[in-house]
């Protein structure tokens, strides 16, 4: 996305136009209108897989609304980091489990929050639902249709709380770009959507076993980079479709109020042929009811676009670069050059926002960052996203991605990856029936 910096100065400054005076979004006001209210205590809640996400999310949390009681994890290091961040955020210890069995069996937690390999959602999200737990579970939802066909069912047979972790759901950005502008219609009609999510560097990890005798082939690792680099191999992992994709496609369906049908794909392993099965440049299209069409484009040699996703519309273009900033453009008119006076109420994340990054920013040596802070003394989507899960557990406030919707984009990483493997043109098909 070659825009320069006056281009993009105008795109915010247009977006905030457009959002300003929008009830909808004067009504989402702060992250606290998003999050929902703090009440009846802290959620006593585990976490599973302390991992590089799980210990994100245990630093983001928000003590008013999750009290970490403890973690599990079959790697004493990422336990022993985990004991790291809660120390530097001053929050009390957490008792530590290496198997997740035994920490719901002789813990009294209300919710769990999963972040291991995708291959072990299903089966930690199941296990912890089945002892009465409400489970936040990291995205993508599940390796294959069975497994998130199998979370939902359990949650509804134990009437417990699901909820799938992409955070653009909880980011005021995205929510304000849904309501000031998909909503009230600025674009005029979509047929085309573009989704971005560019690398220059490897996404394999070098990292050492905890120990010399190390041994995880019992949780079904046979050696230790299957655990480490969990992400390169297919029986752990649905690749570049999932870690990244599934995120845009995601937040597209949302805005969409659709879902896509059918997707082509191509790629390959082009650059770090080292003995990983998943490809590390990836492409698709894919196709949505009423003549829309998107694409989704991944590659680990080039960071020169960053992540985006792009809307054009009959009437207008809208673009969401690094989750965190959003810009608006005018069609045929040109791109209008009018100044924002007026800031729209409660939107100050957006303004402060919206001016963080400097143009194409581009080139980073190591894969991005997956979130964005809106400022940095601001509550991240994952810090709002973890406290209405806990509103939801308390006193019900309704939850914004939940399960059924995540298993779209599951769906479609999955149909992608059948596309590119094979060739064809595939149907996209969740498999179970949302009532
Ligand atoms: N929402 C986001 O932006 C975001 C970003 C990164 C990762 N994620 C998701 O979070 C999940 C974890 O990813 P990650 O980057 O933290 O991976 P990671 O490899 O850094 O961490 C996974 C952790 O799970 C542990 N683990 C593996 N099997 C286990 C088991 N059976 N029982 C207990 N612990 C086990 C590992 O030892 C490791 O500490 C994935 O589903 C990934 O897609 C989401």
């Amino acid at each position: 996305m070659n825009l320069t910096p006056e281009q993009m100065a105008i795109g915010r400054r247009n977006f905030l136009k457009a959002i300003a005076g929008v009830p909808a979004v004067a009504a989402l006001g702060t992250a606290a209108a998003i999050r929902g209210p703090a009440r009846g205590g802290a959620v006593r809640v585990g976490f599973v897989g302390v991992g590089g996400q799980g210990r994100a999310l245990l630093g983001r949390l928000d003590p008013v609304f999750a009290d970490v009681r403890a973690m599990a994890d079959i790697n004493p290091v990422s336990l022993q980091r985990a004991d790291d961040v809660l120390k530097k955020n001053k929050r009390p210890a957490a008792k530590h489990y290496v198997e997740w069995r035994d920490m719901l069996q002789h813990e009294d937690l209300e919710g769990v929050i999963v972040a291991v390999p995708l291959w072990a959602h299903a089966d930690v999200v199941c296990g912890a639902l089945d002892a009465g737990k409400h489970v936040l579970c990291e995205k993508m939802m599940a390796w294959d249709t069975a497994g998130y066909t199998r979370m939902i069912e359990t949650a509804r047979k134990n009437t417990r709380i699901l909820e799938i972790g992409y955070q653009r759901n909880y980011n005021p950005v995205y929510r304000s770009a849904y309501e000031g502008v998909m909503r009230q219609g600025l674009l005029g009609d979509v047929h085309y959507v573009r989704l971005a999510w560019h690398r220059n560097g490897n996404w394999r990890r070098t990292g050492d076993p905890p120990s010399k005798d190390f041994d995880a082939s019992k949780w079904g690792y046979p050696t230790w980079d299957h655990l480490w680099n969990w992400r390169l191999y297919w029986k752990y992992s649905q690749g570049l479709f999932a870690e990244l994709g599934s995120h845009q496609v995601n937040a597209v369906n949302w805005f969409l109020g659709a879902t896509p049908q059918h997707v082509q794909a191509t790629g390959g392993i082009h650059r770090y042929n080292d003995g990983r099965e998943v490809p590390d440049h990836v492409y698709a299209i894919f196709d949505y009811p009423g003549g829309v069409t998107g694409s989704f484009t991944s590659v680990e040699s080039n960071a020169f676009d960053e992540r985006y996703e792009a809307f054009y519309g009959t009437k207008g273009t809208l673009i969401i670069r690094n989750e965190n900033d959003a810009m608006l453009f005018d069609e045929g008119a040109g791109a209008k050059a009018t100044g924002v006076e007026v800031a729209p109420k409660g939107a100050g994340a957006l303004l402060d926002a919206s001016e963080t990054k400097p143009a194409n920013a581009g080139g980073t040596a190591r894969p991005a960052a997956t979130e964005t802070p809106a400022k940095p003394n601001q509550p991240s989507p994952s810090t709002i996203e973890i406290a209405r899960f806990c509103s939801a557990v308390r006193v019900g406030t309704p939850l914004l991605c939940g399960p059924e919707n995540a298993t779209h984009s599951a769906a479609w990483c999955i149909a992608a990856n059948e596309a590119l493997k094979s060739g064809a043109k595939v149907t996209i098909d969740p498999g179970f029936k949302t009532t």
